[in-house]
């Protein structure tokens, strides 16, 4: 399985910061936001990794994360010249997967939480699409799914004013080798993106759509919003102290999975 790391758009709800800086090298806490998702595919057991980002932030990446050797894996970047769409990753990642399975993981999205790691491995191999919830008071900023008494999936909504799911779908998928071909026949959404949503549906008409519940006591931040940001380095920094333990670090995840000595 192959990893993606979408870490373009504008960060338009962090300006004027992102107006000179990438929204995903931003800090929380003592790391650049990217480390986060990066160390959540490492975590994953992904060590072949894609980073897609804007045409005037790829150096900037380059400087931080190189080809990824610091961290014992192989890195490798992709540009996207406008934020057309969560979905066009998948596009734009074709030849770069090649046929294989892909974890994709947007670029503000942190996950913490005991045994995730774990979890997350036995999801390599999937068959279909298998996509997350994650229970939120107000899932109105979200991808938000409904679901039955047997845990299917049975409708899926982007950003819903009102609805009675309260079941959040964190920027975490895991795909078959269908992927790029199924994102490249979607058709762009009223504001001009290709969705993510589309690409799930279209894995959901097949029956091939897979939800899990993320276990009670995970963490889960989108870093959408200088709020969400500050809440998210609070978090890293309460935990590091409390329990003196790196959240996020993808150097700590090398060295413990012996990638680097
Ligand atoms: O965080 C989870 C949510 O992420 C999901 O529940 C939603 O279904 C999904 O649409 C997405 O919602 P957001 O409102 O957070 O999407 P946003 O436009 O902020 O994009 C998420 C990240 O992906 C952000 O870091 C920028 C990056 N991105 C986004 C788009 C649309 C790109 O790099 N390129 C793009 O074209």
């Amino acid at each position: 399985m192959k990893g993606i790391v979408l870490a373009g758009g504008l960060g338009t709800r962090l300006r004027p910061v992102t107006k000179v800086a990438s929204k995903q090298l931003l800090p929380v806490y003592d790391k650049p936001l990217v480390y986060y998702p990066l160390s959540t595919l490492m975590l994953a057991n992904i060590r072949d990794i894609l980073l897609i980002t804007a045409p005037n932030q790829l150096e900037r990446f380059k400087d931080l994360l190189g080809d990824g050797r610091e961290f014992g894996i192989k890195l490798s970047y992709r540009i996207q010249d406008n934020p057309s769409g969560i979905a066009e990753s998948l596009i734009l990642a074709e030849d770069f997967l090649n046929g294989s399975k892909s974890a994709l993981i947007l670029g503000d999205n942190l996950f913490h939480g005991s045994g995730l790691g774990r979890k997350l491995e036995t999801f390599t191999n999937v068959n279909g699409a298998q996509i997350f919830g994650y229970h939120v008071q107000d899932p109105s900023p979200y991808g938000v799914a409904t679901i039955n008494e047997k845990n299917n999936v049975v409708a899926l909504n982007e950003k819903p004013k009102n609805s009675d799911s309260k079941i959040a779908i964190p920027g975490l998928y895991f795909f078959d080798e269908t992927a790029s071909n199924r994102a490249s026949r979607l058709e762009p959404s009223d504001r001009g993106e290709l969705e993510i949503l589309d690409l799930l549906k279209s894995y959901l008409e097949d029956v091939e759509l897979n939800l899990e519940m993320l276990p009670r006591g995970t963490a889960w931040f989108d870093s959408g919003t200088f709020d969400d940001l500050h809440e998210a380095g609070t978090y890293v920094k309460l935990m590091q102290e409390r329990t003196g333990e790196r959240v996020g670090d993808p150097l700590e995840i090398a060295k413990f999975r012996g990638w680097v000595s």
